[in-house]
């Protein structure tokens, strides 16, 4: 892993293409996420909720239907330029999560998606969401492990260079520190070794098809990943196949985890 960070997905991009970038990645990890959270948790009215790095927000709205008017739900993120307007009983608060908790011991669930394998130091992380949490109270992490990544069928045409793209960009995100991209590999084992209990981990796993909305999506990714990285070649090979309908390919894994705070 190459030294983080200020590289993010939104350097260099306008606030309004990247609240439109949230939107989308919500809107295709919304249904997984939600049926993970509704199995995983015992959403309660008034209960506490916190979500470090909302993004675009959405997952707050989602929450405050859980909690009801009487719930309390806080969105943490670096830059709130893209979220939407809070509605209550949803607050915001601009703040870096590495930031001692501003608000300890105070919430039943904390939440974040795909942000812990962004950062540089994602043990401490994972403590420093921990401190916001009551002891007792539920940690739920959800990030990428790309590394499984690939086309199907590697002996057709033109497949091996595909795949051996693929593997450059993740080579190229993990040199960069744009990201870990297999953090979701080792969620569990970091949640374990952050002291949680009770620690399960589930992983959302699927083959796609080029040419699908998720796949120009990914290639719009891909795009934005070479010209943070330089891995300009290898991009152009991986996004041309996403875009191409007709072949089906492994998508990156979205791992799930969750671990209890002892109390
Ligand atoms: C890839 S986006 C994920 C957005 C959303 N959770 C989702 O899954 O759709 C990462 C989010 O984490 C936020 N973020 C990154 N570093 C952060 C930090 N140190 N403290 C708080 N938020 C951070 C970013 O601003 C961004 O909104």
């Amino acid at each position: 892993m190459g030294e983080l960070s200020s590289v993010y997905f939104a350097s260099a991009r306008s606030a309004a293409d990247e609240a439109g970038r949230l939107q989308r990645l919500d809107g295709f990890y919304a249904a997984p996420t939600t049926a993970w959270l509704e199995q995983a948790v015992d959403f309660t009215p008034g209960m506490a909720i916190a979500e470090f790095g909302p993004g675009s927000g959405r997952m707050l709205s989602w929450f405050a239907q859980r909690t009801g008017p009487g719930g309390d739900v806080l969105g943490v993120d670096i830059d709130l330029s893209r979220a939407d307007p809070p509605q209550p009983p949803v607050r915001l608060m601009e703040a870096d999560l590495f930031e001692p908790a501003a608000e300890p011991e105070r919430f039943d669930l904390v939440y974040a998606r795909l942000v812990v394998g962004h950062l540089s130091d994602p043990d401490t992380a994972i403590a420093r969401l921990m401190d916001w949490l009551k002891p007792g109270g539920m940690l739920a992490l959800a990030d990428l492990d790309c590394s499984s990544s690939v086309p199907v069928d590697t002996s057709g045409p033109g497949m091996q260079a595909v795949a051996d793209a693929m593997t450059d960009l993740r080579a190229a995100m993990d040199a960069s520190g744009l990201m870990d991209s297999a953090f979701g590999a080792r969620l569990k084992t970091c949640m374990r070794a952050a002291g949680l209990a009770k620690v399960q981990a589930q992983r959302f796993e699927r083959v796609v098809e080029t040419g699908s909305d998720w796949a120009r999506f990914q290639a719009d990714n891909v795009e934005i990943i070479a010209d943070l990285t330089g891995a300009h070649e290898a991009a152009s090979i991986a996004a041309g196949f996403m875009r191409t309908p007709g072949a089906p390919y492994h998508d990156q894994a979205l791992v799930f985890c969750t671990g209890i705070k002892p109390g």
